[in-house]
């Protein structure tokens, strides 16, 4: 039987064929995101990978909710596999906001679920990175975001050669919409239409646009004009403040295509251009309150940012590490009289917190070796009596004898 389509296998290095998902790449840009969000001061959290189904229809958008990997269950709820976290995050922090210091800064790595259209940089499974602010209505909290999420992707070796941040704004884009007579009620449909023109027909695109009264000439204008809102280049400031002034640009094609936004919003891209988005993320001060009918009303803010499209970008500019198994010591039981003791000396190893591999079963010595070889141990250790060991460096092919008692010490130094 197959898996799914859109569905991956993550297979530990070696990787059985070129285009396999590698667990360990994954565990790579895991610990790299929880490394960068601890040091920016972001505690983790998870939440439940179904919810009601309500939680998303309405707050989403169209794009998402079309896109929901739903069913009824046992019990006759409707419900959903989570497409997103940010519906998650809302009532989580609706339910226990008096607990917190505001702002809180919380950061989470769900595996999120989308039944779309299988295609390049988009599967119907992934992992994202999501962090959020809760309860600073302020830019300052914008731009500690944007600055995280270039520090994230600079922690993965990418650099300004590689991405940029362009920035844009819900509220600029919402004047343009009041002011050239656009009427509430098709809000959320004019930015579904700006958000997808780099990638319509811009026939397509121009329809749709008249229909809502506007022409796909005075969207471009808006576009080129390109001047940043008094908030915008506030936030710049203060990521070239930083250091970090050239990861970032005003891109007026920015536009989000989810309906909660309300203030500066973002994507991240490869510069080179060959892939789909890494990031997505903004400001959506009114979520929270609508999660919670009305109890709890909090201004929020935060980003996502994908493990399929960032997996591709490492590859294509060379930036995953050497990735595999790394053993501390392989345990060589070339005398099978001697198991017992064998076995008592990897559990020692073992306590000593040193990964330490052995033979299950007889076997011969060369093939031991290969194996210790395969799996990169740096010591391999034979005993030569019950009390007895060798130790020999794989990597210098140094040898010496022990009492067994001190090979545990002597492997930790
Ligand atoms: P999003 O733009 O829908 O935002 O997704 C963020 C990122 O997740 C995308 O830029 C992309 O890298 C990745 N992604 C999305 N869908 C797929 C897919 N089907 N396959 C692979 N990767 C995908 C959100 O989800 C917002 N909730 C982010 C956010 C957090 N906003 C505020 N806080």
């Amino acid at each position: 039987m197959k898996g799914l389509p859109g569905f991956r296998d993550f297979y530990p290095e070696p990787i059985p064929t070129a285009d396999s998902w590698s667990l360990d790449l994954r565990r790579h840009i895991f610990d790299t995101w929880r490394g960068t969000a601890e040091r920016y001061g972001f505690r983790e959290y998870d939440g439940p990978p179904i919810e009601e189904l309500e939680l998303y229809t309405k707050k989403s958008g169209d794009e998402i909710v079309d896109q929901l990997y739903n069913f009824t269950d046992k019990g006759d709820r409707n419900v959903s596999l989570r497409p997103e976290m940010t519906p998650t995050l809302a009532r989580m922090a609706a339910a226990h906001t008096r607990n917190y210091k505001k702002p809180i800064k919380w950061f989470s790595i769900p595996q999120l679920f989308r039944y779309e259209r299988q295609q390049k940089g988009r599967l119907r499974e992934h992992f994202q990175f999501n962090a959020d602010i809760i309860g600073e209505a302020h830019w300052a909290a914008d731009a500690e975001l944007i600055a995280l999420l270039i520090d994230t992707l600079r922690d993965l070796k990418l650099t300004n050669n590689d991405f940029v941040v362009r920035l844009s704004s819900r509220r600029a884009w919402q004047d343009f919409f009041e002011n050239g007579g656009g009427q509430e009620k098709d809000t959320c449909d004019f930015y579904q239409i700006v958000d997808k023109l780099d990638r319509e027909d811009p026939a397509v695109s121009g329809d749709k646009l008249a229909k809502l009264g506007f022409s796909i000439g005075q969207v471009n204008d808006f576009i080129e004009s390109g001047q940043p809102t008094d908030e915008l280049a506030a936030i710049i400031g203060n990521i070239e403040a930083r250091g970090l002034g050239d990861f970032i640009k005003i891109d007026y094609r920015i536009i989000r295509g989810l309906a909660y936004y309300t203030g500066p919003v973002y994507e991240a891209f490869d510069k080179r251009g060959k892939f789909r988005a890494i990031v997505g993320g903004g400001r959506y001060d009114h979520l929270i309150k609508l999660v919670s009918g009305g109890k709890t009303d909090l201004p929020a803010l935060g980003f996502g940012m994908g493990d399929v499209v960032l997996a591709e970008v490492l590859k294509d500019r060379g930036l995953v590490p050497a990735l595999g198994q790394t053993l501390n010591a392989f345990v060589q039981i070339a005398d099978e009289s001697l198991r017992n003791a064998s076995l008592g000396l990897v559990q020692q190893l073992r306590q000593a917190g040193l990964a330490t591999e052995y033979p299950l079963l007889k076997a011969k010595p060369d093939k031991q070796l290969k194996r210790a070889l395969d799996s990169k141990a740096k010591w391999l250790v034979t005993l030569d009596t019950p009390t007895q060991a060798r130790v020999k460096n794989l990597e210098t092919r140094g040898e010496i004898t022990i009492p067994l008692v001190d090979v545990a010490a002597a492997l930790q130094d």
